[in-house]
């Protein structure tokens, strides 16, 4: 394995963005001279917020290129969609969504269908996009989405189809646009890559190796999204932890988290995904102490016993992990830890499972995304014997949510009577408002649309299971 240290090797370099940028304009020419409306590109992306973020810099390059962004897949002259690897029920879905979209290509024989994200990274996937789904125009990679205006000139210019899947420890491209989908919530990636390789993820493969981004870029950014108006910035990486490990940078992500918390105006900050294994007290304090980052933490714990930690090369046992929790609370009472949790690893018995269980009894998490394990091709733990049967994990599964359920109905009971800062985010399907605290719990109360971008304290008046229910203060 390498790891990134020189800038240089990572950055795209200043050539390769101004050729992109010629693309851009040889795209636009053609599409002016192909349509007379702007022509609709429909984009969906799938996974992780990281993915997300992607997303929005394909969305704002194809609005470069004088596409226009659409919701609607029927009707669109451009399809991507920008694929997760994470477990086989995302890959099944994005082969259904694909393989739908033949009689639309077959009656519109103009349209183009695109295909990235950490899914086609995957050699195995590309060939069997090539073999099964021929009319797909154009597939690539994690490492080249900066080179989309290039793929996009090359389908279009002479009908050649595009499979760049280039094997690679990552690059940083900074001059992207971006088409933000919100205009209150920003993400900020702050790192790609991961070299952690935990035995059961495809994260790793599928990202390249740790690089980080330099943090006057990222201080710009969000000066910038704040100077637009942006409430909450969401800085984002696969364990942010370890952000900022570049001789250059003389920045952790403690620094770099003190150093956006002094930007002036009213915004909140968040940050996912948090590693405990680089967790520090350091880090604690420091959340503790930054009025404006939010006091919620993303802790994934994936298993609460010690054997399956370690199969999971984790590094870092229950009582690490707890001794976190504890300095957390003590520093932040009022914080809210939400978790990640995998049932079922190959060869977890049901006296482990049932240390997760207990765990998440003494954690109490405010949420937790559960997931029973998916073998994924090319990973340590795809290797590993798995006697338990699927049907079994499920039942296993059914057993953790009840507990956590418990959990947060206790948790949401506690918070009736008291009164919170929320971000106003969007309207619910029963007409009401939903706003976010900034320990991450949504609160409906009813009030005008117009308060949606804006923070509002609410008084909570009632809880169900999951949902608060509250009225403007
Ligand atoms: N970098 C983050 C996690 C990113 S993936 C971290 O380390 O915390 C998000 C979550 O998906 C993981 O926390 C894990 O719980 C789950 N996950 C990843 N690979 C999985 C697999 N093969 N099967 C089931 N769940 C998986
Ligand atoms: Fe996957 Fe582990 Fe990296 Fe998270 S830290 S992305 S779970 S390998
Ligand atoms: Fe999925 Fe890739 Fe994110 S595998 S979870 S989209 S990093």
């Amino acid at each position: 394995m390498t790891v990134n240290t020189d800038k240089k090797s990572v950055a795209v370099p200043e050539e390769e963005i101004i050729r992109q940028k010629e693309y851009i304009q040889f795209v636009r020419s053609i599409v002016e001279q192909r349509y007379v409306e702007a022509p609709k590109a429909f984009v969906h992306t799938y996974g992780c917020q990281g993915n997300v973020s992607d997303g929005e810099r394909l969305k704002g390059m194809l609005e470069q290129m004088g596409y226009e962004m659409t919701d609607e897949l029927n009707g669109a002259d451009l399809v991507l969609y920008n694929t997760c690897a994470i477990r086989e029920h995302a890959e099944d879905r994005v082969f259904g969504n694909v393989g739908a979209l033949k009689p639309m290509k077959t009656a519109n024989k103009e349209m183009k269908i695109l295909l990235c994200g950490c899914m086609m990274q995957q050699e195995r996937v590309a060939q069997k996009i090539r073999k099964s789904y021929p009319f797909v125009d154009i597939v690539f990679g994690t490492h080249v989405i900066h080179r989309l205006p290039e793929f996009l000139y090359t389908s279009l210019s002479n009908g050649k189809k595009v499979y760049e899947l280039p094997e690679h420890d990552g690059v940083i491209c900074e001059e992207l646009p971006v088409h933000r989908d919100s205009d209150f919530k920003a993400w900020i990636p702050i790192m790609y890559g991961c070299n952690n390789f935990c035995t059961y993820c495809i994260v790793p493969y599928v990202r390249g190796r740790e690089r980080s981004r330099d943090p006057q870029m990222i201080i710009a950014e969000a000066k910038e999204l704040v100077a637009q108006g942006y409430k909450e910035i969401t800085l984002l990486g696969q364990n942010v932890n370890s952000y900022g490990k570049h001789p250059d940078y003389g920045m952790n992500f403690a620094s770099l988290l003190k150093e956006l918390n002094a930007i002036e105006g009213d915004f909140i900050i968040r940050f996912m995904t948090s590693h405990p294994k680089d967790c520090t007290y350091e880090l604690l304090d420091t959340m503790a102490e930054c009025e404006k980052v939010a006091k919620h933490l993303h802790l994934p714990f994936q298993s609460g016993s010690n054997r399956v930690l370690d199969a999971m090369n984790r590094r870092y046992t229950r009582e690490k992990y707890l001794d976190l929790l504890r300095y957390a609370y003590s520093v932040m009472p009022e914080l809210s830890v939400t978790s990640d949790v995998i049932v079922g690893f190959p060869g977890e018995t049901y006296e482990e499972f049932c240390e997760t269980v207990s765990m998440v009894e003494e954690a109490k998490f405010t949420s937790m995304y559960t997931f029973i394990f998916s073998s994924r091709e090319g990973t340590v733990a795809s290797k590993m014997p798995d006697p338990v049967s699927r049907e079994e994990k499920g039942k296993w599964f059914k057993e953790l949510l009840d507990t956590q359920e418990k959990i947060a109905a206790v948790r949401t009971a506690s918070m009736v009577g008291k009164t919170y800062r929320v971000l106003c985010e969007s309207v619910s399907k029963g007409g009401l408002i939903e706003g976010r605290t900034g320990g991450n719990i949504i609160i409906e109360f009813p009030a005008d649309k117009s308060v949606i971008g804006s923070f509002r304290k609410v008084k909570v008046t009632e809880s169900l299971t999951w949902i608060l229910r509250g009225e403007l203060c």
